[in-house]
């Protein structure tokens, strides 16, 4: 049975990571997909999928994420759910380790990506969503949670970002719902920001690094980015999550347990 049959959604950060887990899941489930990417070579695997198109950008402009809600509406009549997935870490970067300049750009560019573009994502598609009464979610961490998950920056973005879906959801409700997955380590090339020198670098380069992440978890091992994706597909579903609004759902192995 598809899940998401016809359901019309965007995906940011659709070209690497969960970004791309989601896309091929919910294209398996029978969704209509538009995925924001960075560069189309990307998605080069989707391309030849009818149900699938995409639109190159940067998501600090607001005119991506608004390109991307017309094109949808264009080719699909609305919009069901949007996605704001794209994000970007800082390497676990401590406060004391950074000097002025690093934290003055830094927390700047950490907060529009993680931040800022969702509140943008959501601007843009409310319109539609609120006609669809449809979904908005994003993509936390459990870095919205507890600290640990990287440095200031990072956490200070994710627990601002915990405070927008509880606040959009008030905003936005009854029509639309808006909601989270809270992922934990995952196996990904998420990368960092120009501010901190940390633009090519990926977290999963460091397989040593990801070792260790994973000895703290309770289930022993990081996750790969496939197996978050069933909490998006409910999330995402006409019928799977109708009374869940302002809330993240925590798929983070354990790690938060206790906490
Ligand atoms: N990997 C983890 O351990 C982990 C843990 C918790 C939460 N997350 C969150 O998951 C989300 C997805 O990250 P991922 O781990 O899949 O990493 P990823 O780097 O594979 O995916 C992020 C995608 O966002 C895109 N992106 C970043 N900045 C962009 C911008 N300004 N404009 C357009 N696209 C941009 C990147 O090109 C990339 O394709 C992020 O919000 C991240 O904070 C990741």
């Amino acid at each position: 049975m598809h899940m998401l049959l016809n359901r019309r959604v965007i995906v940011t950060g659709a070209g690497s990571g969960i970004g791309k887990a989601i896309v091929k899941r919910f294209l398996n489930e029978g969704a209509h997909v538009l995925g924001v990417v960075r560069k189309a070579e990307q998605v080069d695997e989707f391309t030849d999928h009818d149900e699938f198109c995409y639109v190159v950008g940067d998501v600090n402009n607001y005119s991506t994420n608004e390109i991307a809600v017309i094109t949808a509406i264009e080719k699909w009549g609305g919009l069901d759910v949007m996605i704001a997935n794209a994000g970007v870490w800082d390497f676990f970067k401590k406060l004391q380790k950074m000097s002025a300049k690093e934290l003055e750009d830094g927390f700047s560019q950490i907060m529009s990506t993680n931040v800022r573009a969702v509140l943008m994502a959501a601007h843009a598609s409310y319109p539609a969503l609120n006609e669809s009464k449809g979904a908005l979610i994003t993509t936390g961490s459990n870095a919205c949670f507890r600290p640990g998950g990287g440095g200031p920056l990072y956490t200070a973005s994710k627990y601002a970002l915990r405070g927008v879906v509880g606040q959009l959801a008030l905003d936005f409700a009854p029509n639309v719902r808006v909601s989270g997955v809270a992922p934990g380590a995952t196996d990904t090339p998420i990368s960092g920001i120009d501010a901190l020198n940390q633009r090519q670098k990926s977290m999963n380069q460091d397989r040593e690094r990801l070792e260790s992440m994973g000895q703290h978890i309770p289930l022993g091992r990081i996750s790969s980015p496939e197996e978050h994706t069933d909490l998006y597909v409910t999330l995402a579903s006409e019928n799977g999550a109708r009374y869940i609004t302002g809330t993240i759902l925590i798929s983070d192995g354990g790690l938060s347990a206790g906490a």
